[in-house]
């Protein structure tokens, strides 16, 4: 079996799960990050150990990723700048997910590994066809709404990895995360909607809801998209092969804030606050439902989202609370 992995994006919140799980599996792990997003302290755990080593570099640093991809058997490839609001700046977002996933396509080309591709369910767009399935057809919004040059740039991605396999061999999976969340997503908005509930329920502040909350999400534990990555690292037949990974149970927004409301348990009121779509995007139109079909997953990977919404609410709420007491 493979053991030498790189993983790009180590320090954010996928990242640095995947690296313990893969410490604990026995494997070599070399982990690189810009910091941009990420933190050495969701490394901790990681950062003494004899088969770790953390190198800070950006993706688009092509000789120093060449120098690093050396000894590596596969590259779990996570780095990014996630999705974007109309007052966030742009480039990051498109420059980053596609010359840095180029440079990591190149790396592998040059050293004969095997890639793993981070992609997102963001790219199914506002398709109709539910659940979301990998071969059914995309529906993007347009260029003028800056929200989906987050989905373009993994789309590109997508093409990219492929073109990789079609035109130098270079063994690909792509992976389409579904949202997953953990105690260490980041807290602001692109962390997604569940850890910023949680807070603001925890401190007694109004939840920010976008729209009016009947928008639907699939949202799931880190430790699902991570036993999802490694099944993909360790089962070839997936290579070639777009893979949803994540959780299918559907809640819409508002009563994923409800949820969070009775877990916690604060003994406040749920405080809501709904703000129109358009001050945040523009002219962005809200995707409306998102479940995964995780048919081909099981079926390849044999994978199974082992724990559920309300389990990882839980957990997420006890590791909030224990570092920072509401
Ligand atoms: N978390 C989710 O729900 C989710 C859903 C769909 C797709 N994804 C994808 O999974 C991957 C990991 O997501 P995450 O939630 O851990 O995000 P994250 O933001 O926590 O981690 C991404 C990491 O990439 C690093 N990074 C950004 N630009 C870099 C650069 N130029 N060079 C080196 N490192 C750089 C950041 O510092 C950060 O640590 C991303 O590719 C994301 O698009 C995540």
């Amino acid at each position: 079996m493979k053991k030498r992995v790189l993983i790009t994006g180590v320090a954010g919140m996928i990242g640095s799960h995947l690296a313990e799980e893969l410490l604990k599996k026995d494997y070599t792990v070399t982990g690189i990050d810009d910091l941009s997003f990420g933190s050495l302290d969701n490394l901790i755990s990681c950062l003494g150990h004899i088969n770790f080593k953390f190198y800070r570099v950006t993706i688009l640093d092509t000789d120093t990723l060449k120098i690093l991809g050396k000894d590596t058997d596969t590259i779990i490839h996570l780095a990014a700048v996630k999705k974007i609001s109309e007052k966030d700046i742009s480039l990051p977002t498109l420059l980053v997910n596609t010359k840095g996933t180029e440079n990591v396509l190149e790396t592998a080309k040059m050293w004969g590994c095997k890639v793993v591709f981070a992609s997102t369910s963001d790219v199914y767009g506002m398709s109709p066809e539910l659940p979301l399935n990998e071969d059914g057809d995309l529906l993007l919004g347009p260029s003028l709404i800056r929200r989906w040059s987050y989905a373009v740039s993994k789309l590109y991605g997508e093409q990219l990895s492929f073109a990789y396999l079609h035109d130098h061999k270079v063994p690909v999976v792509v992976i389409r995360y579904f949202g997953g969340f953990s105690p260490r997503s980041s807290f602001a908005w692109s962390g997604g909607h569940v850890p910023i509930f949680i807070r603001a329920i925890l401190q007694d502040k109004e939840v920010v809801i976008h729209g009016d909350g009947h928008q639907t999400r699939s949202m799931g534990f880190v430790s699902n998209l991570v036993n999802g990555t490694v099944l993909a690292l360790e089962n070839d037949k997936a290579i070639g092969e777009i893979i949803n990974i994540g959780n299918d149970e559907e809640l819409s927004v508002l009563d994923t804030a409800k949820l969070i409301h009775r877990i916690a348990n604060t003994k406040h009121d749920l405080k809501l606050k709904f703000v129109p779509l358009s001050e945040v995007f523009g002219k962005y139109k809200d995707i409306q439902r998102r479940i995964p079909d995780l048919t081909k997953a099981k079926r390849i990977l044999g994978y199974e989202p082992k724990v559920k919404l309300e389990d990882a609410v839980r957990l997420t709420i006890l590791e909030v609370q224990k570092n920072q007491p509401a």
